[in-house]
């Protein structure tokens, strides 16, 4: 745990807001409104102090609190975000992040377009960051595609299956790893990658003569959205989703 120096108590209104629950402000309320637990006792005073061997069992709202300064949320990415923390012009993910987060140094794994929907990891870990964007690292991610023209049938799915190779205008040809294509409806598929080339979706139908009209990345991993998760909504990881996914890139 980074939180905490060479063992030295630390005030938990701090831990709270170091981890990214709220604002130091907003913080203390929670501990006026009875709200956090330390052992399954409540704690009304923002300033305990405790160690971090201490440091069990701390719940707000019977939830256990993630005490760490490396945070992590899966961001429902809307329609007509930029995938960067500041631009001067467009709209990007960073406007999305609640005021108390703006400091905490994090960023997007990875790069969805700007019209792409989905799944977007967040994080300030820049290890689990990197590792995550290696190319060495095979993990699914699903994509589902809304596109044009005559509807994809069995040839794509074996031509995709096989690892096809992009030929594009001015550039090298570039062998893809092998890719999972679902036939859903005539314009719709699921579309499986364990890479994460620029655009790679896109020139992929784009080869078989299909623009691509909407793209929704569905998953990262075991990483899903919620069910009643909204656009620009965030959640904060659970220790067993940051579990799978250091467990996942651990060999990289
Ligand atoms: N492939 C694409 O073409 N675009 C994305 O945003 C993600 C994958």
């Amino acid at each position: 745990m980074w939180l905490f120096c060479y063992n030295t108590p630390m005030r938990l209104d701090k831990v709270l807001a170091n981890s990214g629950y709220g604002t130091r402000s907003e913080v203390k309320d929670y501990f006026r409104q009875g709200r956090v637990c330390l052992q399954g006792a409540i704690i009304r005073d923002p300033g305990f102090s405790v160690t971090e061997e201490q440091l069990q069992d701390l719940t707000l709202d019977g939830v256990p609190v993630l005490a760490s300064e490396h945070l992590y949320f899966c961001l429902y990415k809307p329609d007509g975000y930029l995938t960067a923390m500041t631009d001067d012009r467009l709209p990007c993910v960073g406007d999305l992040l609640p005021t108390n987060l703006k400091t905490k140094k994090i960023s997007p794994v990875g790069r969805l377009d700007y019209h792409t929907t989905g799944v977007l990891l967040l994080t300030n870990d820049g290890e689990l960051s990197h590792r995550l964007t290696s190319p060495k690292w095979h993990c699914e991610k699903e994509y589902l595609v809304t596109y044009e023209g005559d509807p994809l049938t069995e040839k794509e799915t074996v031509l995709f299956a096989s690892g096809m190779t992009l030929r594009e205008k001015d550039h090298a040809p570039e062998k893809l790893k092998p890719a999972k294509l679902e036939l859903l409806s005539d314009h719709q598929c699921r579309l499986t990658l364990t890479e994460g080339k620029t655009h790679q979706v896109k020139r992929m139908l784009a080869q078989t003569g299909r623009p691509v009209i909407a793209l929704h990345r569905e998953s990262i991993g075991s990483l899903r959205l919620r069910e009643d998760q909204k656009p620009g909504e965030m959640y904060a990881l659970s220790s067993d989703d940051i579990d799978e996914l250091k467990d996942l890139s651990s060999d990289l």
